[in-house]
Parts: structure tokens; sequence; C-alpha cells
């Protein structure tokens, strides 16, 4: 639920911060940015921030997901961390999904702490849904080692796969994972688009002066954003060119079977909406939240929203079919969780309620489904379905 979380007022941390020597991390990004010429893109900013092996925030072993603010030094906390009774409700939906498509395999991308698929994978237990295999997609390594801890008692059921395989049949479930993809940033300035790239900020050598070794850099570009924000007023988004081409490449690989990403994200005419004109990226550490990925490289999580018409436009010209597309509170209750809170203990039940409730997470969540072969609408989107506003 990390988007929902208050935002702090507008304190620029990079001023509020001392001189201090340069992390691993950031030594490692400058002489990326030096290699490059002195410039990247944001994407690769956030790819390195995020994934550098071993340093990258994704990549190192801190806690990131919990429910403690402040506790247990976690960071945020997502929809599975806050109650089984997500992964309990999906379930139903992957069940049948399984059952449409004669599939028996499960696949999950970025599977985080693990969370989710201890909690798929003993609903469709207890379900009694035959499964064949779970594979864990995670381009963090140290998460997949968790992952494998967290799951070891489940045995051969579960798999890590490293790379795509050649076709997936089955059933594809992410949350939260299209908006850890990296981001381009693009910058409408006096009218005129450029992208947002960045730079090793003057005057630094050995230490990074006032909290940051690195300064925006806006460079002419011909990349546009999907839809023109209407206004004459500076303005700045984001394009996902990572998201699309995972959902080409998984366009190509599944062969039967149909795919659910759950993530925080509008349609396009809202992502696009002229007032939002900061764009939608954000940083997350110890549960407050933040809009300077510049500070603190590698100790906090960056993401962006996610942009589902784009998503689904590139699915759809992949040649998949767009099954549906809802706010989290329609598809939880479509996939009957008001019957699992109504069977659940108290706490579990006003933990449950973040995940539908419109001013936490049932609104701005949203979940779009994709799927191989004829059209046909999947549990989740019974009611509330959203298609036709993408
Ligand atoms: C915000 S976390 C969400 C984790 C988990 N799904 C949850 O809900 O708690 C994003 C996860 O996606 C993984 N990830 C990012 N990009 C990925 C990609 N292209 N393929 C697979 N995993 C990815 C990260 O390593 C991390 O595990």
């Amino acid at each position: 639920m990390r988007p929902t979380l208050p935002r702090p007022k507008a304190v620029p941390l990079s001023l509020t911060m001392p001189p201090h020597p340069l992390s691993a991390l950031e030594q490692s990004i400058c002489s990326a940015i030096a290699a490059a010429g002195g410039w990247i893109g944001f994407d690769r900013f956030m790819e390195l921030a995020l994934y550098t092996p071993g340093l990258g925030y994704y990549a190192h072993d801190s806690l990131k997901f919990g429910p403690l603010p402040g506790r247990d030094g976690s960071d945020f906390v997502t929809a599975p961390e806050i109650s089984p009774l997500f992964g309990y409700a999906l379930a139903k939906q992957v069940a049948q999904a399984l059952a449409h498509t004669g599939t028996t395999e499960v696949w999950e991308f970025g599977a985080g702490s693990g969370a989710l698929a201890e909690q798929l994978l003993s609903a469709l237990a207890e379900m009694g849904v035959r499964l064949t295999r779970y594979t864990i997609v995670d381009v963090s390594a140290t998460l997949a080692q968790r992952q494998q801890q967290r799951l070891a008692r489940l045995g051969d059921l579960v798999h890590w796969a490293q790379t795509w395989p050649e076709h997936i049949d089955g059933v594809v479930v992410g949350n939260e994972v299209l908006d850890a993809m990296p981001v381009q940033l693009l910058a409408r300035n006096e009218g005129q688009w450029m992208e947002r790239g960045i730079c090793i900020a003057k005057a630094q050598q050995s230490t990074a002066a006032q909290g940051s070794a690195f300064a925006w850099q806006d460079r002419p570009t011909t990349l546009r954003p999907a839809v023109e924000p209407e206004g004459v007023h500076d303005y700045l988004t984001e394009i996902h060119p990572q998201a699309h081409a995972f959902v080409g490449s998984l366009a190509q690989r599944l062969r039967s079977g149909c795919a659910f990403f759950l993530d925080y994200g509008f349609s396009q005419d809202e992502y696009y909406h002229p007032q939002r004109a900061g764009g939608t990226v954000m940083c997350h550490r110890a549960h407050q939240s933040d809009s300077d990925p510049l500070t603190l490289v590698g100790q906090k999580d960056i993401t962006a929203h996610v942009n589902f018409s784009g998503i689904a436009l590139t699915a759809q010209d992949a040649g998949l079919q767009v099954l549906g597309y809802t706010s989290q509170a329609h598809f939880l209750m479509n996939c009957g969780i008001v019957d699992l809170m109504q069977a659940a203990t108290l706490p579990v039940r006003v933990a449950a309620q973040t995940l539908i409730l419109e001013h936490e997470m049932g609104e701005l969540f949203k979940v779009l489904a994709l799927g191989q072969g004829a059209p046909w609408t999947p549990l989740g989107f019974a009611r509330g379905d959203r298609l036709h506003r993408l």
C-alpha cells in the first residue's frame, strides 16, 4: 500500500542531509554515468539503484517488506504482507483460471518475501487444486534466496527460474511487480519535451555534497508520452518501456493460460491528467515516502505508478486478449474476500479491510487480466469491470 501513505511535506531531503562519503553503489553509478559520457536516463539510474548485484535496493538483504512502521526495520507494506486473505481471495481466481484454461502451473513474477506464494499454495491445497508446479521469477537473487528459505517445506512443487522459458502454460500472477520496473522520465519545459536523466553533481568528487552525488539534467528527445497532457504548463511524467517489453515477452511465451497483474496505477487519461504535473515516481523508506530518488540511493525503494492502458495495448498488439480491468476492491470482493473476512478473527478482518477500503488500497490499486485464446470473463471481473475505461 505504498502510495497511500501520507506524503511528507515538501522538504527537499537533499538540503537536510550532510555531505557523506560516496557509497559503493553511488561510486558504481558514477562510473556508469562516466562510461556513458556523463549522462544516463532515469530508467538506467533506477535499474542500477534497485538492482545492481549486491548493492541495489532489491539486491541487498535489508528487510524491505513488513507491516510495522519504525519497529521491524521494514520500508513498506504490500497486500500479501497486510493480510493472508489477499492470497486466499486471489487463489479463488487462480483456481478458476487454471480450470478454465486447462492448465496446472502457476508462475509468479516478483515474489518479494514469498508471502503471496505461501498464501496461494496453502489456499489452493485447501481447495483441493492439484498444481504440478509453482515457478517464481524474481530479478533479485537475495529475495529469491529468502523465498527459497520460506517455501523450503513445500519441496519440489516450487521452482525458481532465472530466465524466461520458451513457453508458459499456466496462470501468471504479479503483485506490485510492474511498478518496480524502471521508467524513463519526460519533462515538458516551456512547451518542449526533454528526457530527464542523471549526471554527476558538480563539485562532486568524493563526497555527496548536499546529500546527493547526482543531479538532474534534461536532454532533447523525440520521445513523447502516449497522451499529450492538456495545457501549456510544465509537466513531468514517465513512460514505461521495460514494463512494455516485459508484457511483450509474456505475450510471446504464454501458450495457454492467463495472467493477473495487481498494482497501483491508472488508465491513460488519468495517468497523463493535466493536474498530475509532477509525475508518479516515489521512494519509500521506513514507511515514509518522498519524491527524491537521488538521495539515499540503494537505501530506499523507487517506484512509478502503472499506466494500465499502455500495458493493455501492448498486450493486445502482441496477441493477448485483455480479459478484465477493475479496482482491487471489486476484484477481491468478486473473489469472495467478504466471506473470508466474515470467517476470520477480528484482527485479520480489520487488517483485510485495508485491501478493499476505497481510501486505502481498494481504489488506487487495479487488477488487469490478460489471456491467450478466446475471451472470457474471469471471476474477479464479474462485477465492476472497467475495460471500457482503459
Ligand atoms: C515491490 S516488490 C513486490 C513483492 C511482492 N510481489 C509483494 O507483493 O510483496 C517488487 C518485486 O518485483 C521484483 N522484480 C522487479 N522487476 C522484476 C522483473 N522484471 N521480473 C521479475 N521480478 C521483478 C523485485 O525483485 C521484487 O521482488
